[in-house]
């Protein structure tokens, strides 16, 4: 989501005429995304606003903004904590984002027509990844589970109209996307209008759009998991058969406190239909160690989830009580020694676990969209690296003999 947005106010710059550079000694402008969900992207995102300090006053001429859900959390200590930045810009506003910059570059540039095309290092940062797209389908989150700042910063849920995602589709595709993204905080709760009823019908019509090869989605909530987007994701070949689906805990205790609206029970269904449906399917997760009354038993369940899940991967993380959350007021928080050794559990059998899965995919033959001229992902979002210093042309799609892993990256050759 977060580099989403980023890309969306960064279109908004290139459209006024900047380019990419990597160097920040280069730029008239720097805007940074940030990030609130978890304490530890707040800190990184503002001490790295602190090192700009040198940049910003080296020229009071440079621009310097600070976007996204922590700048939205903290919009007024921000400006006083650092009083350079030019202009705050919070999550909420992004759709705004074209209108606020507007006033800010009017006070800094000035414009020439023939400079607009003449760039340093143009395009850098995007040729990464020009043949996937992100879309996103719907911004803000209806849900509220208690640790969350999300809803806090982001809002209630807003679709965007299905008519405007694909026309954005075909654009990506027109200039050159293969891969599309669709993006929301619970992407599957996705409501359109006419035909397009619900995420399945979307998914459905972004399918038939020409040039679409495949379509990946981020993050779907196990409570609008319906067996019609079980059918769906079977039905439509363009659908990666990966899936990320974030469980959180295997407590139902947990999962209550967290408000999350499903069992373990419920979500391991899903688990299991959504195998049994499509075969090969890889699924990763999201979890959360020592929540607030979170017992040695209650993370028991959650360890044994992990393992009858089978994922392929899991996010971990430990909870970070966020100023608002009702979770962040529970009594019964846990101390940090304990989180960091339930987290190194979740990690040490979720790390095995990936292995595993990766070194089972030898001897298979999968298609692998090349990202650069070596190295693409797998329909199932392994990371693939061609072997022996085999060459190929970036954004086509070519099948590959599994022949070795390298910790979770799969490496193989060109099928001949
Ligand atoms: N503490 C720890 N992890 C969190 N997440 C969201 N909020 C918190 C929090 N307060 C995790 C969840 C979510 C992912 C994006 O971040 O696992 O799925
Ligand atoms: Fe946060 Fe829950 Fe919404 Fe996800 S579903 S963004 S975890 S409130």
């Amino acid at each position: 989501m977060n580099t989403a947005d980023s890309e969306e106010m960064g279109r908004t710059l290139v459209g006024r005429g900047f380019g990419f550079t990597q160097t920040p000694q280069d730029a008239d402008a720097i805007l940074i995304n940030t990030c609130t969900v978890r304490q530890h992207a707040e800190d990184k995102a503002f001490s790295f606003v602190g090192t700009l300090r040198e940049w910003k006053e080296a020229n009071p001429n440079r621009l310097l903004i600070v976007a996204g859900c922590a700048a939205e959390r903290t919009k007024d200590v921000l400006q006083k904590r650092f009083p350079y930045v030019d202009l705050v810009v919070g999550a909420k506003s992004i759709e705004q984002f074209p209108e606020i910059v507007e006033e800010a570059l009017k006070e800094k540039f000035s414009w020439e027509k023939d400079n607009v095309g003449v760039w340093p290092d143009e395009g850098n940062g995007k040729e990464a990844r020009a043949h996937c797209a992100y879309v996103t389908i719907m911004r803000g989150c209806n849900y509220t589970c208690t640790y969350c700042i999300v809803p806090f910063v982001r809002g209630r849920e807003i679709y965007r109209p299905a008519a405007a995602i694909l026309k954005e589709v075909e654009t990506r595709v027109r200039e050159g996307a293969k891969e599309i993204m669709l993006l929301g905080q619970t992407v599957n709760s996705y409501r359109g209008e006419g035909e397009i009823v619900d995420f399945s019908d979307l998914l459905k019509t972004v399918a038939q759009i020409q040039g679409v090869e495949r379509i990946r989605f981020m993050s779907p909530h196990p409570y609008y998991f319906n067996d019609k987007l079980i059918e769906t994701l079977a039905a439509t070949p363009q659908v990666c058969n990966h899936i990320h689906l974030p469980v959180q805990s295997g407590s139902n205790r947990i999962l209550k406190l967290m408000r999350r609206n499903y069992t373990r029970e419920r979500y391991l269904e899903i688990v299991q239909k959504l195998r049994a449906a499509i075969p090969n399917i890889a699924i990763t997760t999201d979890i959360i160690a020592g929540f607030p009354t979170e017992t040695e038993q209650d993370f028991d369940e959650t360890m044994d989830l992990i393992w009858e899940g089978g994922f392929n991967g899991a996010y971990c993380f430990k909870f970070s009580p966020r100023d608002g959350t009702d979770a962040a007021n529970l009594e019964g928080q846990i101390d940090q020694e304990t989180k960091e050794c339930r987290l190194a559990r979740a990690l040490e059998l979720t790390e095995d676990m990936g292995r595993k899965k990766a070194q089972a995919q030898i001897g298979q033959v999968k298609e692998v969209l090349w990202h650069t001229d070596q190295e693409g992902f797998s329909r199932d979002s392994y990371k693939v690296e061609l072997l022996n210093g085999q060459k190929t042309q970036a954004g086509s799609a070519q099948p590959v003999n599994i022949e070795g892993v390298k910790s979770r990256k799969l490496l193989g050759r060109l099928v001949s």
